[in-house]
């Protein structure tokens, strides 16, 4: 099968290797001709784990492209639409790369052949019912007859990208044609049957897990798949906030939250995951994805309430890391605050809408010098946020210089060991806050550390 995929964001460039790594010819399109050119070059234009090895791989062998023209549509059976949907001022998803992408589509078609366009984005319920109009009256072609739009959405997590798309717990198939459901069912054959694996695995840089469950191939309508990709991310940072406030509550009582925690996900009903306890979620899907199901709830008067207060007691958590160092300094004013990791999670660069953006700014706010580090997000941080006055550190440990409080934001796996001799030295006062409950207390009070986790 001949594979497009518009877009080479997070998305885009994952779902394109991985179709190639699955033995389809695939193409990744982007206006960006320097995101091309290093496609093209064998590297990636997004830090994921295994795409480094893999992205090579499968240039040299030519079943991975990269180009700019929107003519490599014509021969396509599949064209996937992986483009950026940002929010607008209320909350909403800006459609515009989508109708953009349709219009490209709709001018390229190739009127001889049935293609199925597949929306991967993360877009409001009822698009793939926009993209065919846009399709349909720019082209003048009859969807269902020369083309179909599927919703398939993503369920990728950023820094396990590759092993989501290759190793999925559910396929999600959204449409009614039988046409396109064939054609979707061929493109990811090698994925539910399981064929060709060994090969496979010797093609990325990951351990595969032949043990994990096959995935789940799911089909349904078009609607409803869209709709089960909101309501799936809404639920997961409803579970971590549930899990944040209980967390807050154990430190009052003095109960641990790490084994309430435990307890809790030994219940199947319930599961073990998405029950860490941090200083809120954030990303570039969660705060997204709940803001527009919110929005569209209260446009069509069916409010998600679970929903809202889930995103309330969430800007409340990063507010809680907050407090909590103001009630160990006294004051935050002119006090100097090392913050370990700005990603939104480990092994991503990606700096966009961070709890560390949110907690820097109210530090700052009160009057703090922050000093800050991150192994792979510094220079998309320093990007977005230009106007926070911060010092960037090249070393991890640079941020203790001086400092009277370390904040740990992100647990990177570097972060597990510094030296913590060296790092209590350089620091005025010798203040851990984890946010993660990522360092052990014992060790770090041993050390001659004031150790603060969360809900422990
Ligand atoms: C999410 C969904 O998991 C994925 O299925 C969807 O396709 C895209 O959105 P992602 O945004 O990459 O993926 O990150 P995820 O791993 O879900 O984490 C989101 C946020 O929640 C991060 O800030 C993370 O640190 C936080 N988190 C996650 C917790 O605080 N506790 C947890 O137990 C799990």
């Amino acid at each position: 099968m001949k594979v497009v995929c518009i877009g080479s964001g997070y998305v885009g460039t994952v779902t394109g290797a991985a179709f190639s790594a699955l033995g389809h010819r695939t193409t990744v399109i982007d206006i960006d001709s320097d995101k091309v050119d290093l496609i093209n070059s064998g590297n990636s234009p997004i830090f994921e784990p295994g795409l480094e090895s893999l992205i090579p791989q499968m240039v040299y062998r030519q079943i991975l492209s990269a180009s700019t023209s929107f003519e490599e549509i014509f021969d396509a059976d599949v064209v996937f639409i992986a483009v950026g949907t940002p929010s607008l001022a209320d909350g909403t998803v800006d459609l515009k790369y989508v109708k953009s992408a349709a219009r490209s589509i709709a001018e390229h078609l190739n009127r001889e052949q049935f293609t199925v366009i597949v929306d991967k984005s993360t877009v409001p319920v009822g698009t793939s019912e926009l993209v065919a109009s846009i399709i349909e009256e720019i082209s003048g072609l009859r969807t269902n007859e020369h083309f179909a739009v599927v919703s398939n959405p993503e369920f990728l997590r950023e820094g396990f990208a590759l092993e989501d798309v290759l190793f999925p717990d559910r396929i999600v198939i959204g449409t009614d044609h039988p046409g396109a459901r064939t054609v979707m069912r061929e493109l990811y054959r090698n994925l539910i049957e399981r064929t060709h694996y060994d090969e496979l695995s010797k093609r990325v840089a990951f351990k595969m897990n032949m043990q994990a469950p096959k995935a789940v191939y799911f089909e349904t309508d078009a609607k409803s798949a869209e709709m089960t990709k909101y309501a799936s991310n809404a639920f997961l940072a409803i579970k971590i906030s549930y899990i944040n406030e209980v967390a807050r509550l154990c430190e009052t009582l003095g109960a641990n939250v790490l084994d309430v925690a435990k307890g809790i996900g030994l219940d199947s009903r319930i599961g073990d995951k998405f029950l860490q306890v941090s200083s809120g979620w954030s990303g570039s899907c969660f705060p997204k994805d709940t803001a527009e199901l919110l929005e569209t709830s209260r446009k069509y008067g069916s409010d998600l309430l679970v929903v809202e207060a889930a995103v309330h007691s969430n800007l409340r958590m990063h507010i809680n890391c907050v407090d909590k160092i103001k009630r160990q300094l006294k004051t935050l004013n002119g006090k100097n605050i090392g913050i370990l990791g700005l990603t939104f999670k480990p092994n991503t660069d990606d700096a966009r809408n961070t709890q560390a953006s949110y907690i820097i700014d109210k530090l700052i706010a009160l009057g703090a010098n922050v000093s800050v580090h991150d192994p792979k997000g510094m220079e998309m941080f320093a990007k977005i946020n230009g106007h926070l006055p911060i010092r960037y550190c090249p070393e991890a440990e640079d941020v203790a210089e001086r400092a009277d409080a370390i904040v740990l934001i992100t647990h990177w796996e570097e972060y597990a060991a510094l030296d913590w001799e060296r790092v209590r030295t350089k620091m005025r006062t010798p203040y851990l806050l984890d946010t993660r409950n990522f360092w052990s207390r014992q060790r770090l009070s041993e050390s001659g550390f004031r150790y603060e986790g969360m809900g422990i």
